[in-house]
């Protein structure tokens, strides 16, 4: 069972981690008016060759070594599949994965968002050696969040686990979110648009 959308993107974004991407993008997609939510992880790690891939939805499929069921993958494909929804992953050893799943919103069964500010602060402080970039898109507006740049301007990458930046961050992604949901002229959102 999948609770929320933010926790199966955490899930799937550590899938990437372990897969030894150094770039991950997570982007996910809202149309208000047609009642459809869309995310894509996309990483640069080892990815899958045919055989994995084909085999990727099924439970007892998995590559880690502590259990020997992986649930991430089927429970997003069941959710997403489950609320006339779209799942997907494309991949190419050596280069990389994309997973995407769309959802029907109005659809009874589509889990809520979940706390999304929290999850990009878990990946964000738990691995910040990689380059996360995400991006929040609804009706053509946007914000944008390149890890990068974040490091830039902190100066080192370890400045990202002190909680003065965590607690900074999580309230400037929750502030971006909820301008952008607003339709408001936020700049931020402004400027990544233009
Ligand atoms: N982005 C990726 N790049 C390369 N391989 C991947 C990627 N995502 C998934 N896989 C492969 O697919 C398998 C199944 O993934 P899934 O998330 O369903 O389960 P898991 O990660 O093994 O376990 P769980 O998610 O339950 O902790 C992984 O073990 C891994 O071998
Ligand atoms: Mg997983």
């Amino acid at each position: 069972m999948l609770e929320d959308l933010s926790h199966s993107i955490l899930d799937i974004a550590e899938n990437a981690v372990n897969a030894e991407a150094t770039k991950i993008v997570i982007e996910i997609a809202e149309g208000l008016d047609e009642n459809k939510i869309t995310m894509i992880v996309s990483d640069n790690g080892k990815g899958m060759d045919e055989d994995l891939l084909s085999k990727i939805s099924d439970p007892f499929v998995t590559s880690r070594k502590t259990r020997r069921v992986g649930l991430g993958i089927p429970f997003l494909r069941q959710a997403a599949e489950g609320c006339d929804g779209f799942f997907e992953i494309r991949s190419s050893p050596g280069k990389g994965t994309s997973v995407t799943a769309s959802f029907r919103t109005d659809h009874i069964d589509c889990p809520p968002m979940g706390d999304l500010a929290a999850t990009l602060i878990t990946l964000l402080l738990g691995w910040p050696d990689k380059r996360w970039i995400f991006r929040y898109k609804i009706n053509g507006r946007q914000f944008e969040l390149d890890s990068d740049e974040i490091v830039r301007v902190l100066g080192d990458k370890e400045s990202l686990r002190s909680c003065e930046v965590a607690t900074w961050l999580k309230g400037w992604i929750d502030e971006n979110l909820s301008i952008l949901r607003l339709g408001g002229s936020d700049q931020y959102a402004q400027d990544k648009k233009s």
